[in-house]
């Protein structure tokens, strides 16, 4: 039998959503606020305090600092699949990657750097360095370089350099990502040639191999704070943005501009939009999947 909890005021409440909302952009409406309060429940018998409001005191004070991101984790969702929204992975895959490569070979530049967003246990940034690495030999082959004789071949086909930042601001979804080890059930999305080419069998578990695990690199990043990975081509911030209020939101795509290389692409969750939101970025669309791109003010 569950015992009864601490009672929550009101005031008690609204004093910890605001200050969730100032941590993290993180808005619990109406619908979310009973999730709100049995994180809060929970984290309340776990620190062994007796009220919320010497709860929120602990979480204000500077000895607070470690309960308040133990507080962020216990409210975040971490859903997460490998090949998350097919449609859109191949609008990545097939057009948006492809007119990257074209550019930037153009202009010889070949650095390329995608930034994972809120990438939870690692899925979509494991899933993003399969695409670009397939996506990049293919391009390859009917654009060689000069200097690609070096065998065996690489994953990345020099001079190319890829970088992959996965970020979140869970530590312990940034632990799982690190270790790149996923179960049978987690892998439902990863068909086999993938699976040969970029795992490894560990028991019944699927091991990411080195040289994938080698394009990714875990990072905490909170996204209400201004320090964030610059320069990217790519951003990937799906089904983060629909836990913060509109004004959040706002300011989170704000962010995202000055985050990305001109004409770079921002890539949302399906039940995301940027529609209303912004002039910056303009809508991108082929066969079901949607992206952003950036918009460029001719001076
Ligand atoms: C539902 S998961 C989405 C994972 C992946 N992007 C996908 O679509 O499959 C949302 C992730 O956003 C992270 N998150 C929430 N608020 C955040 C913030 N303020 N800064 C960084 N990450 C945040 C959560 O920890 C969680 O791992």
């Amino acid at each position: 039998m569950s015992t009864p909890g601490v009672g929550l005021t009101a005031a008690e409440l609204k004093l910890l959503q605001a200050l969730v909302y100032q941590e993290c952009g993180m808005h619990f409406d109406e619908r979310r606020t009973q999730f709100l309060q049995d994180r809060l429940q929970r984290r309340l018998k776990e620190c062994r305090v007796d009220s919320f409001y010497s709860y929120y005191s602990l979480l204000v004070s500077h000895e607070g600092k470690d309960e308040l991101s133990r507080l962020l984790e216990n409210l975040t969702v971490n859903e997460t699949s490998f090949f998350r929204n097919k449609a859109q992975m191949e609008l990545f895959h097939k057009f948006v990657l492809e007119d990257i490569l074209r550019r930037k070979q153009a202009r010889r530049d070949y650095s390329l750097r995608i930034w994972s967003a809120g990438c939870s246990t690692g899925q979509e940034p494991y899933t993003l360095a399969m695409l670009v690495a397939d996506g990049l030999g293919y391009y390859n082959l009917r654009n060689p370089l000069p200097c690609q004789t070096r065998l065996p071949k690489p994953l990345i086909p020099p001079p190319w350099r890829v970088e992959i930042t996965a970020s979140d601001i869970s530590y312990s979804v940034l632990r799982t990502g690190q270790q790149g080890i996923y179960t049978e059930a987690q892998m439902s999305g990863v068909d086999y040639s993938y699976r040969l080419r970029y795992f490894d069998k560990v028991g019944d578990h699927y091991a990411v191999k080195k040289a994938l695990k080698e394009q990714v690199h875990f990072d905490f990043h909170n996204l209400k704070t201004e320090y964030l990975p610059q320069r990217n081509d790519v951003i990937f911030c799906r089904n983060v943005m629909m836990y913060f209020d509109q004004a959040e939101q706002k300011r989170l795509i704000d962010k995202f501009y000055r985050c990305l290389n001109p004409e770079g692409h921002l890539f949302v969750g399906h039940a995301e939009s940027l529609l209303g939101m912004t002039e910056k970025f303009q809508m991108v669309h082929r066969n079901s999947g949607t992206a952003y791109q950036r918009v460029e003010m001719r001076s």
